[in-house]
């Protein structure tokens, strides 16, 4: 049924739930592939040479242990698993990216490292919702 399973993450406890979920989906459902991707924001030209290549590593940096954990929570799955890294605006790379890799399922957490309480649905769950061509699967 799912042949090709997307999972966002960025570092937070429901990214870490929708990583269980995506894992377990997958041992049963046996997808062809797991993409795992996170994003981070572009880093503004304006900061210049060297700190715009200072900041970029940084944020690449964490942006590959957040993928690294995330690649071991969801532990053993019977496919290949594509870890990524993006740049720019995380909705619409998540967006991008299962449309180009024909992903037919997107597993996201409800919330994520956003600081306003009591909102059900972040923006970034919200908009990939609203806008992407596969259904979505969120995780509480
Ligand atoms: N930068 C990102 N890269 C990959 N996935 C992300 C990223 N940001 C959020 N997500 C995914 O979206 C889910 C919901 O996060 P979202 O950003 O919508 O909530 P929030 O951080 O609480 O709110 P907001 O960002 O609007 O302040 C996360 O659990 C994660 O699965
Ligand atoms: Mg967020």
């Amino acid at each position: 049924m799912f042949e090709r399973i997307l999972l966002s993450v960025d570092g937070s406890e429901h990214a870490l739930r929708a990583a269980h979920t995506a894992a377990d989906l997958a041992r049963i459902v046996k997808p062809q592939e797991l993409y795992v991707v996170v994003v981070y924001d572009p880093i503004p030209m304006y900061l210049g040479e060297p700190n715009m290549q200072i900041a970029i590593s940084s944020r690449k940096g964490e942006a590959e242990k957040i993928l690294e954990t995330a690649v071991q929570e969801v532990g053993e799955v019977p496919c290949p698993i594509h870890p990524g890294i993006l740049e720019g605006s995380p909705a619409e790379a998540i967006i991008e990216v299962a449309k180009t890799s024909e992903c037919d399922l997107i597993v996201m957490g409800s919330r994520g490292l956003g600081q306003l309480a009591g909102l059900l649905l972040g923006s970034t769950s919200q908009k990939v919702v609203a806008h992407a061509r596969c259904p979505v699967l969120i995780v509480r």
